[in-house]
């Protein structure tokens, strides 16, 4: 059975990648990961790349500070598809998508959000919940379109918001839902692919 080819995008420590890439290495998941690639050059994600063996790949982000330059992207955009990569999953990657990497991958670009979507979209969602008085809330995986966190959603995954939460528990709390539910999401594309 042939591997569904993935690429990590992400700009901090990749927990969410290292979750990816422990999958891969367990047998739970039939992909292989073909490249991670950071805006930032001492990312955590970087390292984690390189302790699995995957390329890892310095993204020079230019001088936009919330997304590539058009150039970068499109460079990016041909990398990934001489890679022959099927599945984009972005992993924390805070830059905002655009036509280059949208165009080249049409409803093949998935990221995680710390939040139920659609509410929540934005920075810090664990905060804006705890704010809101939720009693519930987790984390969603969607297609990444023109939107921010605005896209199909494919997959949730809920996690209590306790009485004495700070923003600091009820985030640690939700990134450990992220890392179950990242790979058992990516694993169903890549059943539905085989
Ligand atoms: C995750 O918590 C995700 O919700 C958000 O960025 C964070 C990345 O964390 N989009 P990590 O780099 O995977 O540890």
């Amino acid at each position: 059975m042939s591997l569904l080819r993935l690429a990590i995008l992400g700009s901090g420590k990749g927990s969410n990648c290292r979750a990816i890439l422990e999958a891969i290495r367990d047998g739970k998941l039939a992909a292989e990961v073909r490249m991670v690639a950071a805006d930032v050059q001492e990312a955590g994600i970087l390292q984690i790349a390189r302790e699995f063996d995957v390329p890892a790949m310095y993204l020079p982000p230019g001088s936009y500070r919330t997304r590539l330059t058009s150039e970068s992207e499109a460079a990016l955009a041909r990398l990934l598809q001489e890679a022959k990569v099927e599945l984009v999953v972005l992993a924390g990657f805070m830059r905002v998508l655009k036509a280059p990497m949208l165009e080249a991958f049409p409803q093949r670009i998935i990221n995680i959000h710390p939040s139920l979507l659609p509410k929540f979209p934005g920075l810090e969602a664990w905060r804006q919940a705890l704010d809101a008085g939720a009693t519930e809330t987790g984390c969603t995986v969607h297609y990444v379109d023109a939107g921010v966190d605005s896209g199909e959603i494919v997959g949730q995954q809920t996690v209590p918001v306790l009485p004495n939460d700070t923003a600091e528990t009820l985030h640690a709390r939700i990134q450990v839902a992220e890392r179950e539910l990242y790979p058992q999401v990516i694993a169903r594309f890549a059943a539905d692919r085989a």
